[in-house]
C-alpha cells in the first residue's frame, strides 16, 4: 500500500494533478497494489481557506505519508501579500520542515519535440542529464540576512554534512548512469565554494569509479547552451542550482514536460518544474506530462520500483509518438489536445 498526499495547489495545479491521479489509479489496477491518496490544501488555496499558505495539518499529513505529489502554487491573487505569507515562503518552509535537501531535475530532450527547443536540433538531440540541486541550505537559508534603508545582506554557508549528503546522492546516481559527475561552484571567488569543492573531492575517494570534474557556475551556464550533451550528472548548491535548472529545463523545449523530485532522509515530494500558469488555469489546456513524469520519479525514488517508472515514461513517449500535443508543445498551426485528452491517451497506453 502506498500512501500519497496530493497537494493540487493553485492555477493549473488541480488539473495536472488530476492527470497524475488517473495514472496512479490505472497503475494500481494493473499491478494490484493499493494506493491511498489524501488531498490537502497548500499555497493560495490554503490561504483562502485558512489564512495560511501551509497549515499544521497539511505539514503533518506530508510527514505521515510515503510521498507527496504537488501541483503548483501561487498566482497574482496572492502576490501582494507580505513576504512571510507569500507562496514562496511556504514552499521554502515545506522543503525545510520535511528535510528535502536534494532536488533532482532531469533535463531530457524528447526526440518528438526537438523543434520546440530554442536551440538547434543538432545541439540538443540526445541531451539527457540530471541536476542535483542542494535545497535546504546555502544562501536561501543562511544567517544573518536582512535589509535596512542603506543595505541588504544574505549569507551563503554550507556545513560539511550538507555538502556530503547531496554529493553522495549525486555520485550514486552518476554510478548508475554514465559515471560522470560535474560539481558546479564559484570557487575562484567564494570561500564557501572552495569548501564545497574540497568536500566533494574528499568524498570522491569513495566513488573512484565515477569521473569527477569541477566547473565554475558562469562557465556552466554557457556550456549548457553550447553543448548540453557533455553533461550526465550535475551537483551544485541551492542558488546556482535554481538558475542552472531553469536554463537546463528551457533548452529541452518542453518546460511543460519536466518533472522533479525533492528528497530527504525520511520524506519526498514530487512536482512538475513549471509553475501555476494562472493565465490558462481552469481551461483544460495545461500539459499534464510533467506531473505524470513526477509520478514516475516517485516510483523510482520513493517506492523503489524502477520498472513502473519505466512503464510511465514509455507511455508518455508512446503518446507523443502518436502525435498528441497540448498547446505548449504543439507546432504552430498544429491541433492541440486538452489536458484530459492527453491524460486519457497516456492512461490508455498504460492499460495496453
Ligand atoms: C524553484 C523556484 C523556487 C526557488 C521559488 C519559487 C522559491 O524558483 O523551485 O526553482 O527559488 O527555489
Ligand atoms: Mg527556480
Amino acid at each position: 500500500m502506498y500512501k500519497i498526499v496530493s497537494i493540487p495547489g493553485d492555477g493549473i495545479g488541480p488539473e495536472v494533478v488530476a492527470g497524475a491521479v488517473a495514472v496512479l489509479q490505472q497503475l494500481s489496477r494493473n499491478h494490484g497494489f493499493e494506493i491511498v491518496i489524501e488531498e490537502h490544501p497548500f499555497g493560495g488555496a490554503s490561504y483562502d481557506l485558512h489564512g495560511e499558505m501551509l497549515t499544521k495539518a497539511t505539514l503533518e499529513a506530508c510527514k505521515q505519508c510515503d510521498a507527496v505529489l504537488l501541483g503548483a502554487v501561487g498566482g497574482p491573487k496572492w502576490e501582494s501579500l507580505p513576504h512571510e505569507h507569500k507562496p514562496e515562503a511556504a514552499l521554502l518552509k515545506i522543503r525545510k520542515e520535511l528535510g528535502l535537501f536534494a532536488n533532482l531535475r532531469p533535463a531530457k530532450v524528447y526526440d518528438a519535440l526537438l523543434d520546440a527547443s530554442s536551440l538547434k536540433a543538432d545541439v540538443v538531440r540526445g541531451t539527457d542529464f540530471l541536476v542535483f540541486r542542494e535545497l535546504t541550505g546555502g544562501i536561501y537559508f543562511g544567517q544573518p540576512r536582512g535589509f535596512d534603508e542603506n543595505k541588504g545582506w544574505n549569507t551563503m554557508v554550507y556545513e560539511r554534512y550538507e555538502v556530503e549528503r547531496i554529493a553522495r546522492l549525486a555520485f550514486e546516481a552518476a554510478r548508475k548512469r554514465k559515471g560522470k559527475l560535474i560539481s558546479i561552484d564559484k570557487a575562484n571567488v567564494l570561500e564557501v565554494s572552495q569548501f564545497w569543492r574540497n568536500v566533494v573531492h574528499e568524498l570522491h575517494k569513495e566513488f573512484q569509479d565515477v569521473e569527477l570534474s569541477d566547473m565554475y557556475v558562469d562557465n556552466a551556464a554557457m556550456q549548457i547552451v553550447r553543448n548540453p550533451k557533455q553533461f550526465d550528472v550535475i551537483v551544485t548548491g541551492n542558488l546556482f542550482g535554481d538558475i542552472l535548472s531553469d536554463i537546463a529545463g528551457m533548452i529541452t523545449g518542453s518546460l511543460g514536460m519536466l518533472p522533479s523530485a525533492s528528497i530527504g532522509t525520511n520524506h519526498a515530494l514530487y512536482e512538475p518544474i513549471h509553475g501555476s500558469a494562472p493565465d490558462i488555469a481552469g481551461q483544460n489546456k495545461a500539459n499534464p506530462i510533467a506531473t505524470i513524469a513526477s509520478v514516475a520519479m516517485m516510483f523510482e525514488h520513493s517506492f523503489c520500483v524502477p520498472e513502473i517508472a519505466k512503464e510511465i515514461e514509455q507511455a508518455i513517449e508512446a503518446t507523443l509518438a502518436d502525435g498528441f500535443r497540448t498547446a505548449d508543445i504543439a507546432a504552430p498551426g498544429e491541433k492541440a489536445v486538452s489536458t484530459s485528452e492527453m491524460t486519457e491517451a497516456i492512461v490508455r497506453h498504460l492499460g495496453a
